[in-house]
């Protein structure tokens, strides 16, 4: 066993190779085609599986030849038993009984010494797999619960010098970030690709945890407040939305486990997914493949919006959702949404500035720090990398109310 579970963990460590290149080909079998690595994907697997057929024939080489050899040494005792005890019976020392009675004794013997053997293989074997499931068991999540939570009173959200980094190391995401959001408020957040939009957001239900300074909800730390409740106030449409295999119906309920049918066409018609869901042959009770593979990357979205309306949360996050709707229904989308939603929060993260231009203040993030803070006609005045964006994206007239 010394010898074997060694092997044996290093064969299941190939076997997790084997199942990351085969789930990694099927996941993405159109990029693949459209980049033609056909034959490259087929040498990786070939590699990966060829390490792993060696590996399994170690591990069992050692484990397999143990059996043939119990059984060779219970065949040879028994033969030498038979020869020795022939001739005692021949010079009249023993009787022929007592020779047959060891040899069954023996055989019993001999026989729970290969039920020790297989139970050796089947031992390593497991250990080898036991100690992964414990690797996993045993890693201990970084969201503590508190131990004297906290109920927030109100939902303001406020940022007190936040510094937040991805792991251990690496460079700080989001710096020094401090702000207040009322209760009520629909903030806009802009800002270029990796400027820290989507971090910034992950804070508020504590998907990670800062890394300096506090992030509060009604003046409570987001530490204190049980995680359960804290998530079940907001709700976030994530960037890379996910939608889970079954009825649309189904993935709607995700937002609310009760929803009648009419709460949940409501919501459907607030994020303007009714018409292609009404178009659908079985309506509610259409098939969404795995991974939403059967919608549109719009039809997708709005989904996702729909059924985060439906949770009625009082913190609402809209995570760049709006980037696969045309520009009118995301006018639309926005008016049916600040109409349901008035009383809530809402953290819009937009690319377009059309889809922030309307939030009560609109922060401005550049490489992880606020550059610029206020509502759209304050920062048209005072701000030219903003004002040079408005006028790039929505023409020279958004400049017309603006006096400098
Ligand atoms: N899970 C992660 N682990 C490590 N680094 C990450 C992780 N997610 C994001 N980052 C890094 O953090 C930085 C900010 O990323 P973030 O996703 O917040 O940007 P963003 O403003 O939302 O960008 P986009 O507009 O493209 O969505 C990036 O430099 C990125 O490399
Ligand atoms: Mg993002």
């Amino acid at each position: 066993m010394m010898k074997s579970v060694p092997l044996y963990t290093q064969m299941q460590l190939w076997l997790d190779k084997v199942n990351t290149v085969m789930r990694e080909n099927l996941l993405g079998v159109r990029v693949i085609k459209a980049f033609n690595l056909e034959d490259k994907q087929n040498a990786l697997f070939g590699k990966v599986n060829t390490e792993f057929t060696e590996k399994s024939i170690r591990a069992q080489n050692l484990t397999f030849t143990l059996m043939p050899i119990a059984t060779l040494v219970m065949n040879l005792s028994i033969v030498a038993i038979l020869w020795f005890g022939g001739n005692m019976v021949v010079s009249g020392n023993i009787e022929t009984g007592k020779i047959m009675a060891f040899v069954n004794y023996l055989v019993q013997i001999t026989n729970s010494l290969i039920m020790l053997v297989n139970m050796i293989i089947n031992v390593s074997r497991a250990q080898a797999s036991s100690g992964r499931i414990k690797e996993v068991l045993d890693c201990e999540t970084s969201i503590k619960e508190c131990n004297s939570p906290v109920l927030p009173e109100n939902y303001d959200i406020e940022f007190k010098n936040v510094s937040f980094r991805y792991g251990e190391s690496g460079e700080y995401v989001l710096k020094n970030l401090s702000f207040l959001f009322k209760e009520g408020q629909t903030i806009g957040i802009i800002g270029a690709t990796g400027s820290g939009k989507s971090s910034v957001v992950s804070l508020i239900p504590r998907l990670y945890e800062v890394t300096c300074g506090q992030v509060l909800i009604g003046g409570c730390d987001v530490k204190d407040i049980p995680v359960q409740h804290l998530r079940s106030s907001i709700g976030i449409v994530l960037q890379e939305n996910v939608l889970f295999q079954g009825t649309v119906k189904e993935n709607m309920n995700f937002g609310d486990e009760e929803a009648e049918e009419e709460e949940i066409w409501d919501s459907l018609q607030a994020a303007q997914a009714e018409d292609f869901i009404q178009a659908l042959p079985d309506k509610l009770q259409s098939q969404v493949e795995q991974r939403g593979k059967n919608l549109s990357g719009g039809q997708k979205q709005r989904l996702s919006i729909a059924r985060t309306l439906l949770k009625k949360p009082k913190i609402l996050i809209f995570d760049d959702s709006t980037s696969a709707v045309d520009l009118s229904t995301e006018a639309r989308l926005q008016f049916e949404i600040a109409k349901k939603m008035n009383e809530n929060t809402i953290i819009v993260i937009a690319q377009r500035i059309s889809g922030v231009m309307d939030a009560d203040t609109i922060l401005m993030l550049d490489h992880g720090s606020v550059i610029a803070k206020g509502t759209h006609k304050e920062l048209l005045q005072s701000n030219e990398v903003y004002r040079n964006i408005a006028v790039s994206q929505l023409g020279k007239e958004v400049l017309l109310n603006v006096t400098e």
